[in-house]
């Protein structure tokens, strides 16, 4: 659906859930995102969770599989969105780590930036990542977000306390940057 240089944001489809359970059960994927403890997911809870969403019908949320080649290397989405306020947060996950350090995310996060302010009209886009993963950081400051604030050892991660921290970028500082244009496929 949206079209970069080199990856595709399109839908998940059923076909994608054993990569996706595959990447949900990778331990370093899970740990770099942050949260909750990491927990194993089988595909079948993935498969009835998918089916069910499915069948309410009508369109998918701003949730996409990441394609390069041919190839589904993980999701990213926009949620929490706020209509008074005008924002909502990102989220991704590259669950193939042979991709990683690539520029694919930075493709990915810049086509939902493009998306969330061009197509939806937002003010701010922000997302939260932690301390110790350095290259979802500077990602994303490559991506134009600032950070914002920093709750230090906020988080128990792999054996350790983590920084929990806040980024965010203003609509006003997108239109600066010269947003690339998305083409539809
Ligand atoms: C975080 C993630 C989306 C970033 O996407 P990516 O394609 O790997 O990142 P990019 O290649 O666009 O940018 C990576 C940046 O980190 C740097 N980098 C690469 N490997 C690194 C490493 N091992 N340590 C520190 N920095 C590293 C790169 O040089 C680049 O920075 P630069 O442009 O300043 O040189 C992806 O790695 C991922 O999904 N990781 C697993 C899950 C995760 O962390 N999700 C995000 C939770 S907030």
């Amino acid at each position: 659906m949206l079209r970069g240089e080199r990856i595709i944001l399109r839908a998940v489809e059923r076909d994608d859930l054993p990569l996706i359970c595959a990447y949900n059960n990778d331990v370093e994927v899970e740990v770099a995102g942050g949260g909750d403890p990491p927990l194993p997911q089988s595909l079948a809870r993935l498969q009835a969770e998918f089916d069910t969403n499915a069948g309410k019908g009508g369109r998918d949320e701003p949730w996409f599989a990441i394609e390069v080649d041919g190839k589904m290397i993980g999701q990213c989405a926009l949620h929490n969105f706020q209509d008074v306020h005008r924002t909502c947060e990102v989220g991704i996950g590259i669950g193939d780590k042979s991709y990683w350090g690539k520029g694919y995310g930075r493709e990915a996060v810049l086509l939902l930036l493009d998306w969330a302010f061009r197509y939806r009209n937002l003010n701010k886009v922000w997302l939260t990542t932690i301390g110790s993963n350095e290259r979802a950081y500077r990602c994303y400051l490559a991506c134009g977000f600032v950070e914002e604030g920093r709750q230090r050892q906020h988080m128990w991660g792999a054996g350790h306390y983590e920084d929990f921290i806040y980024m965010g970028i203003l609509r006003s500082e997108w239109e600066q940057r010269n947003a690339p244009k998305n083409t539809e496929v």
